[in-house]
């Protein structure tokens, strides 16, 4: 499929290139200048991840991200991203409690955030349920099965899925009962990398890997995993393509030096009154 820079991504593109064996490139953003960065660089999809509670705001899990967060870091990237398809992801006990709040909150991404999806961890029954009422409500959804981070107490650690016999079939099977509940793609987080190929061939629609190896259909990072602005601790399924914190902490060393050495600011940082202007002011009375 030859790519057009100027064409938005859309839902049915995705199953496209899918179709066409072209490979999917998606990354997180949760603000303006990092969206439009991805945006420029023809990234298909921008997920605003709700690893935005421990990539920028400090949070230990993503269980305490709450969904006016989620619609606050939704909104620019949304306003930065002109081709990229924006997808909002739902947070922790948004989607649990009924149909009525998992819509209502749903819809916010959509209506309020400008997003054009959202995506769900988890495939139990009633999860499923819950993606078929947003569906039938016109709200694209992405599935998102293998490691889901919001499950973390009861799983205990953040670890690979799906090692085990059992557990393999599972995410296969839960993956298909989304596609049948009618998911637009579907996320393979952290798995055996033959899994997410059992489950890829075995879908008509796209998944996206994170740790599943290179037979899914496209592959997601965590933006700030990519680029090196993570705080020390990298899963062994990134690959760090900068090392922004380096970069970071030696400006901002050099800006400390220069301030206290005054260095900084140096002529061409500063503005000057017209030479008379500033005679007047210099002689002038204190006060008025
Ligand atoms: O929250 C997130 O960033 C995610 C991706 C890692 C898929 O769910």
């Amino acid at each position: 499929m030859a790519e057009n820079k100027n064409l938005r991504v859309t839902v049915p593109m995705l199953r496209a290139k899918k179709e066409a064996g072209e490979k999917i490139v998606a990354l997180t953003a949760y603000d303006f200048p990092v969206a439009r960065i991805l945006d420029d660089a023809g990234i298909d999809l921008i997920l605003v991840g709700d690893s935005l509670g421990m990539v920028v705001l400090g949070y230990e899990t993503t269980i305490p991200v709450t969904m006016d967060e989620m619609i606050h870091h939704t909104k620019p990237v949304v306003r930065a991203a002109r081709r990229a398809l924006v997808v909002g992801d739902m947070p922790y006990f948004s989607f649990h409690l009924s149909e009525e709040a998992t819509l209502a909150n749903a819809s916010r991404f959509i209506k309020e955030a400008g997003a054009r999806g959202v995506k769900v961890e988890g495939a139990s029954p009633r999860r499923l349920r819950m993606i078929e009422s947003l569906i039938e409500a016109e709200i694209p959804v992405m599935g998102h099965v293998g490691l889901t981070p919001q499950s973390i107490h009861h799983l205990g650690r953040f670890k690979v899925q799906g090692v085990e016999l059992a557990e393999a079939k599972k995410i296969i099977r839960d993956a298909e009962n989304l596609e049948k509940a009618g998911v637009f793609a579907v996320v393979l987080e952290c798995m055996p990398q033959e899994v997410a190929r059992i489950v890829t061939e075995r879908l008509a629609v796209p998944t996206i890997g994170i740790g599943a190896g290179p037979h899914c259909d496209g592959q997601i990072l965590v933006f700030h995993d990519m680029v090196g602005c993570e705080g020390g601790y990298l899963p062994k399924f990134v690959k760090k393509y900068a090392d922004l914190e380096a970069t970071f902490h030696k400006a901002v060393g050099a800006y400390k030096d220069d301030v206290r050495s005054g260095a900084f600011p140096g002529e061409e940082h500063s503005y000057h009154l017209k030479p008379e202007v500033a005679r007047a002011l210099r002689s002038g009375k204190r006060g008025r």
